[in-house]
């Protein structure tokens, strides 16, 4: 894997970096969750998932009894947007190749709601049409299997969005690891 040096200055998003956001858990599983970005929580401390959106997938995740250690997760820019907007499309394709040396070779990328979805399968439709649905998508060359879900925030209020990205923890469970 490569990643970005610690005064990367590839995009903007550097103005506003505590910390840069590298990749957590089992750096070598075969299954990758890849969010959006990084929040207020992730940029201080320097790991994904760590705030309220890592709660709720924490959360989730012990409902099915999928062990967080056991996937990588990441996000598709590792540089907190300002005011948590979602990153935009130049700054995912400055920080897609770091994306992509962690993705190379895994059975499948599990897409965390709608940026890490259009980043990676170039969808942006609703998301209702393709959640849990089997996508092969070409990263450096490379065709990887990849299913596109919802984001943990975005199941807040939303039951039937929970359900859905549980289907997916239990999909990895049981059918990746
Ligand atoms: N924290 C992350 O690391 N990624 C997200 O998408 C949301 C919160």
């Amino acid at each position: 894997m490569i990643e970005p040096g610690k005064d990367c200055r590839l995009c903007g998003l550097c103005e506003g970096r505590t910390n840069l956001v590298l990749p957590s858990g089992d750096l070598d599983s075969p299954v990758v969750l890849v969010g959006e970005a990084p929040g207020e929580n992730e940029d201080l401390q320097g790991k994904p998932f760590v705030g309220r959106a890592g709660d709720i997938l924490n959360k989730y995740m012990a409902e099915v009894g999928l062990d967080r250690g056991r996937v990588m997760i990441t996000n598709t820019v590792k540089c907190r947007p300002p005011d948590n907007r979602a990153p935009e499309e130049d700054e995912m394709a400055a920080c897609r190749p770091f994306l992509n040396s962690e993705l190379k070779g895994r059975k499948v990328i599990i897409g965390l709601g709608k940026s890490a979805v259009k980043d990676l399968m170039g969808y942006t439709g609703p998301m209702a049409a393709v959640v849990n649905t089997k996508q092969r998508i070409v990263v450096d060359g490379e065709e990887v299997e990849f299913i596109p879900t919802y984001h943990p925030m975005a199941t807040v209020y939303r039951k039937e969005a929970r359900e859905q990205l549980k289907t997916t923890l239990r999909t990895v469970l049981e059918e990746y690891l």
